[in-house]
Order: structure tokens, then C-alpha cells, then sequence
């Protein structure tokens, strides 16, 4: 998405963008290894431990925020049915995720055995494959839209109430 004048898109832009650098990471490491990396690979604790992190920070606040402050504000101006289909997406993406943050932290502290990794390449793979779709709709539709639909204003409020998020957790 174009660069916006609003803070508030700005903002979400910058979360994709780190998100889809971690995961294009991620999906590169997970395709070459086709078997468990050993316990102590300082390159894939630095992977899983930044994946845990930004998987914990996309779903608790970004989700969050998207559908209790975008979704309807977009849905009274545009059209539901994107909101419905964007918020379908985050319902299957959330429990994904989840599963997949504590893997990597039992990954991270334990270790991989050849079933686990091989769990967690396939449930990874599948996260990778379904948030970039999801962050590409938004960037090329969802973002856009806003960007013609908020003012100074909303863009305060919605700065604020995002910080809001972020804070309380
Ligand atoms: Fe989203
Ligand atoms: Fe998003």
C-alpha cells in the first residue's frame, strides 16, 4: 500500500511488512530442512524466538485491534461482506498461530524430534501460506479503502485506542 498520510495505517503497514519478512524467513528455513535442527542451532532459537513473538503480538493486538476498531468502521462506510471474509480469515489464522507459538517455545526449550518437526514444518508451512494471502488482501484492498475513509481525527482516536491495546496486555 501507498504511503499514508495517517499514522494509524502507517502503523499497520509496518507490522505487515515485519510480519512478512519473518515469515518469508520462516518458510525458506522450513523448506530446506526436511529434518529436526539440532537443540542448540543458535540460527533456528533465534527464528523460533522471534517467531513466538511476533505471532503472540499479531494475534493478540493486531487481530484484535482490527476487528474491534477497523472492521466496523469500515463496515459503515463499505462493504460487509470484505470485513466478514477478513474476520472469517482471522478465526482460522488465530488458533493456527497459536498452536504453532507454543510449539516453538517447546521447540526452543526442549527440542524437535523428527514427529514434532515434522508437525511443526506442516502446521508452519500452512500459517505462512494463509497469513501472507491475508496481509496481501488488506494491503492491496482493506488499507486503501481506510486510507479514503478516516480523517485527522479518527486517525487520533484510532492511534490511541490501538496504544490502548498494547498496553493493557
Ligand atoms: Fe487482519
Ligand atoms: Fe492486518
Amino acid at each position: 500500500m501507498m504511503e499514508s498520510p495517517f499514522n494509524i495505517l502507517r502503523t499497520l503497514h509496518d507490522e505487515h511488512f515485519a510480519t512478512m519478512a519473518l515469515l518469508e524467513k520462516l518458510e525458506t528455513t522450513l523448506s530446506g530442512a526436511r529434518t529436526a535442527p539440532a537443540n542448540d542451532d543458535p540460527d533456528m532459537n533465534r527464528l523460533l524466538g522471534d517467531l513466538e513473538a511476533i505471532l503472540d503480538e499479531e494475534i493478540s493486538h493486531h487481530y484484535a485491534f482490527e476487528e474491534q476498531h477497523l472492521f466496523p468502521l469500515f463496515a459503515e462506510f463499505g462493504d460487509m461482506g470484505i470485513t466478514q471474509m477478513l474476520k472469517g480469515e482471522h478465526e482460522i489464522i488465530r488458533p493456527l498461530a497459536r498452536e504453532l507459538s507454543e510449539r516453538a517455545r517447546t521447540g526452543r526449550k526442549d527440542g524437535f524430534n523428527p514427529e514434532s518437526w515434522e508437525i511443526f514444518r506442516e502446521k508452519g508451512l500452512e500459517l505462512v501460506e494463509r497469513e501472507v494471502f491475508h496481509i496481501q488482501k488488506e494491503e492491496m484492498g482493506f488499507l486503501p479503502a481506510l486510507d479514503q475513509m478516516i480523517d485527522e481525527e479518527t486517525d487520533q482516536t484510532l492511534s490511541m485506542a490501538y496504544q490502548d491495546i498494547k498496553n493493557a496486555s
